[in-house]
């Protein structure tokens, strides 16, 4: 049996003569001695005529099918179409059953959880399919940005002592030792300026958070970042440019997808840096009770979102709110060089300028009640002629969701992994 095709559907063109088309059946007509069938692939969609004999068996073949159809192009008077295959066969290759679990045309509307539930099917839903080739595209274009002045880099993702400090660790048995799977690449990112001098890598991470909100996940994409001889501001640059060059990427270059999210993107303006101390002052005007010192909690950055839709800097965070890689600011301790980038009320990415010494970084750990006999082989490094250094982590699931019109995280991740989801 023929399973392969001479054409995607959005390629074909009258004149063409006979061809083969492979795809999955979206909508089947029986018009009685004629039979039309909706193929699609990942390309588009195009019309198949059955006549005769040849229309009974078609207009049997259940929606979802995947098929092959042989025939020929021809002009067809069909709205929207300018040709069609008359079939002069049609095998089913993988035959769907008659109750699906989802309608991935979204004729009938499902909830997430049911699309997460059928995703290979519903990845054959144009919207799905969108919110993936859009990821693809903006990853390849962020790889190719940092390239120009970045390495890339792959750090282990199963580790011995935590990251980002004790806290939503996922443990796991390592030959009879305790291991972990890492939350972020930080240590090993910051170690790696010490050669490379400026790094990325583009990895999945894990955080045993037992969250249930829209922008949580316990395995999410994090792009990350790091530069020897570089400060927070400079970072911040990086970031900025990064960003808002995916945006104007997205918006002229991935018309197709964010027409079938139904979504328009207008290259950012420059993005504001707003201190933690103006912020609070501001929320304080707002009549939030705050003060400084305080977490920003999820409220507090919906009401600073309101006024800011896009992306903004929110920097200078105390030092006691921050990791303990983090340093903190020259004649001013009690305050870090450190920034989160907000878009609206999501917190994108954060990041700052790290310590370098490794007794800065001894002390530090100790006034966080973290024991510096977990941090050996990476003080170590410390020892070894550290450069000061500066970077970010990006989730790139929230970055995707932004550019995307997303409201929940995992719309944007193939699989998400969260405390009710293991499987499928
Ligand atoms: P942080 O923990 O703030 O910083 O993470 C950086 C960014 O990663 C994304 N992110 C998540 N996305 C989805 N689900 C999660 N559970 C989740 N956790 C984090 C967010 C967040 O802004 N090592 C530092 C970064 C650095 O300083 O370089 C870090 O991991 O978008």
């Amino acid at each position: 049996m023929e399973f392969t095709k001479t054409h995607d559907a959005a390629r074909l063109r009258p004149g063409m003569g006979r061809v083969r088309v492979c795809g999955w059946v979206e909508d089947v007509r029986d018009m009685g001695r004629v039979a039309f069938l909706t193929v699609r692939d990942s390309t588009g969609t195009v019309q198949a005529v059955a006549k005769g004999d040849l229309s009974r068996e078609a207009a049997s073949i259940p929606r979802q099918s995947s098929v092959c159809v042989s025939g020929t192009v021809q002009g067809t008077e069909a709205r929207g179409l300018d040709c069609e295959v008359l079939a002069s066969s049609v095998s089913v290759l993988g035959r769907a059953s008659d109750r699906l679990p989802i309608d991935p045309t979204g004729r009938v509307p499902s909830l997430l959880d049911a699309r997460l539930n059928a995703r290979a099917l519903d990845a054959r839903s144009p919207r799905t399919a969108a919110v993936f080739v859009l990821r693809h595209k903006m990853l390849q274009y962020m790889r190719s940005r940092l390239s120009e002045r970045f390495t890339e880099i792959a750090t282990p993702k199963i580790i011995g002592s935590a990251s980002e400090g004790g806290a939503d660790l996922f443990g796991l048995e390592y030959f009879g030792k305790q291991a972990y799977l890492a939350q972020s690449p930080q240590l090993y990112k910051e170690q790696m300026t010490m050669g490379l001098e400026r790094v990325f890598e583009i990895s999945s991470f894990y955080r045993a958070e037992k969250s249930h909100t829209g922008r949580h996940l316990a395995e999410f994409t994090s792009v990350d970042v790091e530069a020897a001889f570089m400060d927070y501001g400079d970072v911040m640059g990086v970031l900025e440019d990064l960003v808002s060059g995916v945006f104007s990427f997205a918006a002229s270059e991935c018309g197709a997808q964010l027409e079938a999210l139904g979504r328009e993107l207008e290259p950012p303006p420059p993005f504001e840096r707003v201190t933690y101390r103006r912020a609070v002052s501001e929320l304080r005007e707002a009549g939030e009770e705050v003060s400084e010192g305080d977490d920003l909690a999820d409220a507090h950055l919906r009401v600073l979102g309101e006024s800011r839709p896009g992306f903004y800097f929110l920097t200078d965070w105390p030092t006691a709110l921050k990791p303990f890689y983090i340093r903190e600011k020259d004649g001013e301790p009690g305050l870090s060089r450190s920034f989160d980038l907000q878009f609206g009320h999501l917190e994108l990415s954060s990041g700052g300028t790290r310590l370098h010494e490794a007794g800065a970084m001894r002390a530090r750990l100790a006034e966080q009640g973290l024991d510096p006999a977990d941090f050996a082989a990476h003080l170590s490094a410390f020892e070894w002629g550290m450069p000061p250094h500066s970077g970010w982590g990006m989730g790139l699931d929230r970055l995707v969701a932004a550019v995307a019109g997303l409201d929940n995280v995992r719309e944007a991740v193939l699989y998400p992994r969260d405390p009710g989801r293991l499987s499928p």
